[in-house]
């Protein structure tokens, strides 16, 4: 497996790719790979002859008192993980490279970009968007893959994607949980052990909603409610939203439908965590 640092590399390997007849698979990442991230990274091998995976903590979408500077950064052992998966390349970046001193220019979906988790991270998904297309651009991959994980992004990357007229497939992955049903994120390594028990409300949370919806309430009043009598019986937490969305706009609805997406964000002491269901 090569490790590529520069845009030209990437696009020279991409083109060598293509040229070759093989189909290309991106996996963007940010690094402190877990088992979220290889889920992507095995399907991308299944279906792809080629597999490039990004690891890179993108300063652009992280806000000024947000984690950018602790973000997680295990490279080695990413690298380790991402072969073992099947990736052929890594590409990791210095900021500067993809951020070109002066660099002024950004990829802003708007409307889409100030809902939920934009709420109260306003330049977060321009960041994500930004950095994306940039990817996109050097690699002109055949299929992108991402987890629902972060659902809201995929929401807006669908739209820049579509809007944009980039040829990529986006593949969207399911959430890969621990065994109690927290869903991986880097950002579990911040949590103390009993903020790990506290973080647990969040999944409960969700299955609460998807048993709720699968006994056919869809009421989006109700379903929000029972979320909320969850979250009550962990005070420690502070709910950021809790909301029901079509998944493509991320305008709420009143009546959950095959496809709504159920969502929840929420503090646990400094870290903020997300987690969501599609609602059957
Ligand atoms: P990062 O948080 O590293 O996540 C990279 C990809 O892994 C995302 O598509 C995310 O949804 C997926 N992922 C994370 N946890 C997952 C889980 N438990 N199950 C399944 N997939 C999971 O998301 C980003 O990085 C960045 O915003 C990025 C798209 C790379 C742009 O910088």
């Amino acid at each position: 497996m090569q490790i590529l640092r520069t845009v030209a590399e990437l696009r020279n390997w991409s083109r060598h790719q293509r040229a070759a007849s093989q189909t290309i698979a991106l996996v963007p990442t940010m690094g402190a790979l877990h088992a979220g991230h290889a889920s992507l990274i095995r399907a991308a091998a299944v279906s792809c002859g080629r597999v490039a995976v990004s690891i890179f903590v993108n300063p652009t979408q992280f806000g000024p008192n947000e984690d950018y500077a602790r973000y997680p950064r295990t490279f080695e052992a990413d690298c380790v993980l991402a072969e073992a998966e099947g990736a052929h390349i890594i590409f990791a970046p210095t900021v500067e490279e993809l951020y070109p001193p002066g660099a002024s220019t950004f990829v802003e979906v708007q409307g889409l970009s100030g809902c939920l988790d934009g709420k109260s991270r306003p330049t977060h998904f321009r960041g994500v968007a930004t950095v994306v297309a940039k990817l996109l651009i050097a690699v002109e991959p055949d299929r992108a893959y991402f987890g629902q994980k972060d659902a809201a992004q995929v929401a807006i990357l669908r739209r820049m994607t579509a809007d944009l007229r980039f040829a990529t497939e986006i593949v969207v992955c399911p959430i890969v949980r621990e065994l109690d049903g927290l869903a991986l994120s880097s950002r579990n390594l911040y949590l103390t052990p009993a903020q790990r028990t506290q973080a647990l409300t969040l999944s409960r949370a969700i299955r609460k909603v998807e048993s709720l919806a699968a006994s056919n309430e869809r009421r989006a009043i109700n379903l929000i409610e029972a979320a909320h009598q969850i979250f009550a019986a962990e005070p420690a937490i502070r709910i950021d939203y809790i909301a029901l969305v079509d998944w493509s706009t991320l305008e709420p609805v009143e009546i959950a439908t095959p496809g709504t997406l159920f969502a929840v964000a929420a503090y646990v002491g400094p870290t903020r965590l997300i987690d969501n269901t599609v609602i059957a």
